[in-house]
């Protein structure tokens, strides 16, 4: 008789399946995005992403309460200034929404690991990542100072993960050199390493009102085709002291998490974008999906590509699901 593998042998019984699951997706894994507002009062939905607020400074107080019930270790702040500039100013004001939020945050839950983007995008009056030259061309190095600055007065104001995302070059080195002068040797560098000039971000650009007034980020996000370049920026990130390294979007890229896997013990994060997270809601919306089901499987594919952390707009969600299925 010819011989063959019965494979089904180790799946026909739902307890050896559970002790033979490769890959989990925990609670401790869950990184949770909030958009705080400076302006107006309460929360605001955001349009298309349905369930995501833009929150002001009194509506946080409920969220984080909600976050913490859940379990979810950890949030990711990004801030709505009441004013815009050329310089972005808002981002490193010591009263700049991001330096007012935390302190709110950290009253209500000091255990609550605060992460916060660095990025001048929400900031600037023209939307991009930096300042600008004549031409309207991102300049690097001068935007760097900036985001240092930035970076310094998130630590100052209790941040305890510094994120930074504008993709410009040497952003770690400059974020590394400024938070140790400024006496935070000890507050990690989650750096968006691998960050793709990307279709995938258009709700959060609603949601943080960011979307660039002229143009488009290809001059310092990277091409959607490539991976040796990913590979390129990755080696850059860790050589400059990144303690975390991001690669986002994550559902069209999870050769690129896989990639970085394979090359470096860092720990992995993946951001679960906008764009990702609306397209399930809509279908599921319209009952075309089921949501947890997708979700679940969207995000254990993320873990199973390499990924060690997730910051998904899906973290109350997941953390519902997660606890329901553990009782
Ligand atoms: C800021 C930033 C962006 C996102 C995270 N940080 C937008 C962008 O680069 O245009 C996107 C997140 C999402 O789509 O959920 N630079």
């Amino acid at each position: 008789m010819t011989y063959f593998r019965r494979h089904r042998r180790l799946r026909k019984h739902p307890g050896l399946r559970a002790m033979l699951q490769e890959n989990q997706l925990r609670i401790q894994d869950l990184i949770y995005p909030i958009f705080v507002k400076e302006e107006g009062e309460g929360a605001t939905e955001i349009l298309s992403m349905p369930g995501i607020y833009q929150h002001t400074l009194d509506s946080l107080e409920e969220e984080i309460k909600e976050v913490l019930r859940l379990g979810i270790p950890a949030v990711l702040l990004f801030g709505i200034p009441a004013e815009k500039d050329a310089l972005g100013s808002q981002a490193y004001a010591s009263d700049g929404i991001i330096q007012q939020a935390i302190p709110v945050i950290k009253a209500l839950a000091p255990d609550l690991l605060v992460t916060t983007d660095t990025c001048l995008c929400e900031y600037t009056d023209h939307g991009h990542c930096g300042c600008l030259d004549h031409a309207g061309y991102v300049l690097n190095d001068e935007s760097l100072e900036l985001h240092k600055k930035a970076a310094i007065a998130q630590a100052r104001a209790g941040a305890d993960i510094i994120a930074p995302s504008s993709a410009m070059d040497g952003f770690v080195h400059v974020i590394r050199q400024g938070l140790d002068e400024a006496g935070f040797p000890l507050v990690p560098i989650m750096s968006y390493a691998i960050k793709y000039s990307s279709a995938f971000y258009g709700p959060f650009r609603d949601a943080a009102d960011s979307a660039p007034s002229f143009g488009d980020r290809k001059t310092y996000q990277m091409p959607v085709a490539n991976r040796r370049e990913a590979m390129r920026e990755l080696a850059s990130d860790i050589d400059e002291g990144a303690d975390f390294v991001m690669v986002k979007p994550a559902l069209a890229y999870m050769d690129i998490i896989r990639d970085v896997r394979e090359r470096t013990d860092l720990p992995i994060v993946t951001y679960n974008v906008s764009g990702e997270f609306s397209m399930i809601k809509a279908a599921s919306q319209n009952a075309w999906i089921d949501e947890e089901s997708i979700v679940m499987e969207s995000l254990l594919g993320m873990k199973r590509a390499g990924a060690d952390l997730i910051i998904t707009y899906f973290a109350k969600d997941v953390a519902r699901w997660l606890s329901a299925t553990e009782s």
